[in-house]
């Protein structure tokens, strides 16, 4: 084979008498021009094949991306999309090859679009927008590089953009999704609120009806005391014999009136000073939030905290304290009242129904620190649960019932008090939660 000339030297028509292995000669040479021919074929449809191949990976690639693509030439001509880009615009492939560009684009971006392509240098991040068939804008934020020819001359771009509308759009609904969430923690905060409400106004209902309903008492009895004295009084100023006023004197009990008027005056200031009392708690639970320390008497929170608790369960746990006469401490009373009447709410919870519940609180001063532990008898909390109890909405309660923020909270506030709040296993099973605060908080 090669490429000289099969008929080159091949012998003239008229020379004589070799005619015949002339024509042998001839016919020989034109098979091997044929098979050259053949084998020339079989590269060149290889060569289409391996070029198809590419095309179809090209395709395949431009297809796949999520980006749109575009190239044009320098005069801003459509030669080549992609995909992404027909989808965007709702448009057909044909419909957008060798029309210009800036047809692709909102008119406000068109000034912007053409500076580039005359310049034909790299863009970076370009906020434009794809105008689709129907009129709708997708911003996209694009990136191009200058096409170059064989000579190295500026023949076009390629410009490829990311839907920015896809970001916004997954922003949008993230910030939506968000917001419901919020809400919901929302809400349920205010029912966590309104449930701790709800027991403190059960607990006061409770504590203010016994001062008032002696101070009632007293009242009556003084109003009928008054009566006694005033109706004697006036005997005597009547000037009515003596005989007669002691035996008035004897009947209407003036003795025992007088001798009891100090003890109920007494009685009647003191449930008075109770409701007062009362009221000062209440006030110093609903302004909590900027509550200032105070010096006061642990002891007697606790009394009350757990009071409060317990007269609003229907069956009653033993409560164990184990509390010296007096602790004196500096600190926020309302929220360390707070997150013991969660504690004891949550102990009361988990004895709740069993024989010989009991919930033991104890209270003590060391090395400057107050520390407070509520235990109970219940089931305790299970190891698999133990590191998510203080998340906030971890809740094992019916719904309704439990909204799993009492311990998120009380920790929440354990923390900025300075102090800490912790869970451990009791001895022999159930639940001690050990709350650690400064005994004087005058610092933090
Ligand atoms: N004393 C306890 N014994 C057993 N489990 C407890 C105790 N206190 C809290 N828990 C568990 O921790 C969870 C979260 O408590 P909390 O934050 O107060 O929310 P809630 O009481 O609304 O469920 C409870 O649902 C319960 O599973
Ligand atoms: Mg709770």
């Amino acid at each position: 084979m090669g490429n000289h000339d099969p008929l080159a030297d091949l012998p003239s028509p008229d020379a004589d008498g070799e005619g015949e292995q002339l024509w042998i000669d001839v016919i020989r040479r034109m098979d091997v021009v044929y098979s050259d021919l053949v084998a020339s074929q079989v590269a060149l449809e290889e060569q289409n094949q391996r070029l198809q191949q590419a095309r179809d990976f090209m395709h395949s690639v431009l297809g796949a991306m999520n980006d749109v693509l575009i190239v044009c030439d320098a005069d801003g001509a459509v030669l080549r999309v992609n995909a992404a880009l027909t989808a965007a615009l709702g448009r057909e492939e044909g419909a957008l090859l060798g029309g210009p560009l800036l047809d692709l684009f909102d008119p406000a971006d068109h000034a912007d679009i053409r500076a580039c392509l005359a310049e034909g240098r790299a863009i970076e991040d370009k906020g434009w927008q794809l105008l689709a068939a129907d009129g709708q804008r997708a911003a996209v934020s694009v990136n191009g590089a200058p096409r170059r020819d064989g000579r190295g001359r500026f023949a076009g771009m390629v410009l490829a953009g990311r839907p920015v509308g896809e970001l916004l759009r997954a922003y949008r609904e993230l910030d939506k999704a968000h917001q419901r969430l919020r809400q919901t923690q929302q809400q349920l905060l205010t029912s966590e609120k309104m449930a701790a409400l709800g027991r403190l106004v059960a607990g006061v209902a409770h504590e203010l009806n016994n001062p008032i309903s002696f101070v009632f008492g007293n009242m009556y009895a003084l109003k009928r005391y008054g009566a006694a004295i005033t109706g004697y009084l006036a005997a005597v100023d009547a000037g009515t014999p003596r005989a007669e006023l002691a035996a008035l004197r004897d009947s209407l009990r003036i003795d025992k009136v007088l001798a009891d008027i100090g003890p109920l005056v007494d009685g009647t200031l003191e449930g008075a000073e109770r409701v007062r009392d009362i009221v000062q708690d209440l006030r110093r639970f609903s302004s909590n939030q900027r509550e200032e320390p105070e010096a006061f008497n642990l002891v007697r929170l606790v009394h009350t905290a757990a009071d409060w608790v317990i007269k609003t369960q229907r069956t009653k746990p033993e409560v164990r304290l184990d509390l010296p006469p007096q602790l004196e401490m500096v600190g926020r009373k309302g929220q360390l009242h707070q997150i013991l009447v969660n504690l004891v709410q949550n102990a009361v919870d988990a004895v709740d129904g069993r024989d010989g519940a009991l919930i033991r609180i104890k209270a003590g001063e060391q090395d400057n620190w107050i520390v407070l532990s509520v235990a109970d008898n219940g089931p305790g909390v299970p190891p698999e649960n133990q590191d998510k109890i203080f998340e906030p909405f971890f809740t094992t309660k019916p719904i309704g019932t439990g909204t799993g923020l009492g311990l998120y909270v009380s920790y929440n506030m354990a923390e900025k008090l300075g102090g800490s709040l912790s869970y451990a296993n009791a001895d022999g099973g159930g639940a001690v939660f050990t709350l650690k605060v400064p005994a004087d908080d005058r610092g933090v």
